[in-house]
């Protein structure tokens, strides 16, 4: 019994990241957050492991402090409000897609452990929601009176691949899980669609570009830095879970799972590079990157995910 309520050993460099409040997040970057991905691979955490992680990691939007975001955006250009709006549109929008569709999942979970550890997820993907929502009222400034009129206002129109995966896959996914929560398979292309498609292959690429940019201008005391990469830490439990599911999957009946998994990937690549693909190329290049870069790190990101899975997209 004891065992299983221990906690995890990180080493000192992981045990800082995975104790950091919000103001020392801001001295922490992407790369680090991102490498308890990394380590799973390696040593992999149990659910009971994630759940842990998430008791210990809390953090509230309440918290923040906008104050020096506003200043920077009342003093910002023009390009450099047309590219923030262009990307937290995307993460404002997908934020609030992926809290409506997960609750599914939890019904489907396949063990008590997989729906304690999503039942988490839920949190905290409406606490990254309600971020969004901070951000927008006290940095752009809006009038709208209520969460869904803001989400209607801002709903990104600019990426048929994003349409797609948000708007289309995602919520008839979640469909299916709900008319059946026995349907193992459904659950299966949901967790590679919604924790290896969207947050470990699009959302960790674009947080991490931002991010490095915003660590490059040398603003990683604004409020956003240290909540968007809060929720990178939130993001870095959610696919390892993921991981783990496919790749338990895998070990278990791979001519049964790793066919979805790989179908889904294949189908959806086109999505990600689609979303990825900004309406004017100098949202990307007035900042020191290209988009190339971008999908190169996305796609080298998948392989590596897809490694510790355990399948690859060849066949
Ligand atoms: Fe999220
Ligand atoms: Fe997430």
């Amino acid at each position: 019994m004891a065992v299983e309520t221990e906690r995890e050993h990180l080493d000192p460099d992981l045990e800082r990241i995975a104790r950091a409040n919000l103001t020392e997040l801001g001295d922490i970057r992407i790369d680090d957050v991102l490498s308890f991905i990394d380590r799973g691979i390696e040593n992999m955490p149990s659910y009971m492991d994630l759940y842990r992680r998430w008791e210990s990691q809390q953090w509230a939007v309440g918290d923040l402090d906008f104050t020096l975001d506003r200043q920077d955006w009342l003093q910002a250009t023009d390009m450099d409000r047309k590219s923030t709006l262009w990307s937290h549109r995307l993460f404002f929008n997908g934020e609030e897609r992926v809290t409506s569709t997960l609750a599914p999942f939890v019904w489907a979970a396949p063990s008590p452990e997989i729906e304690i550890f999503l039942s988490t997820q839920m949190a905290d993907e409406a606490r990254h929601t309600a971020f969004f929502d901070r951000w927008w009222h006290e940095v752009v400034g809006t009038q709208t009176k209520n969460l869904g009129d803001l989400l209607a206002e801002i709903r990104p129109d600019t990426s048929e691949g994003y349409n797609e995966l948000f708007y289309d896959r995602l919520p008839s996914t979640a469909q299916r899980l709900a008319s059946n929560p026995k349907d193992i398979e459904a659950f299966i292309e949901g967790v590679t669609l919604y924790h290896i498609v969207i947050e470990a292959t699009l959302a960790l690429t674009a947080q991490r570009f931002e991010l490095e940019s915003m660590r490059e201008m040398g603003t990683t005391d604004r409020g956003f830095y240290r909540g968007f990469i809060a929720i990178a830490r939130d993001e870095s439990r959610h696919v390892s879970f993921g991981i783990k599911v496919l790749r338990d999957a895998v070990r278990e009946d791979a001519a049964r799972f790793a066919p979805i998994i790989q179908k889904t990937l294949v189908e959806c690549l086109p999505l990600i590079s689609n979303t990825l693909d900004p309406p004017d190329p100098r949202y990307i290049t007035d900042y020191g990157h290209t988009e190339s870069e971008i999908l190169q790190f996305a796609f080298d990101s998948l392989n590596k995910r897809l490694r510790a899975i355990g399948i690859n997209l060849a066949a």
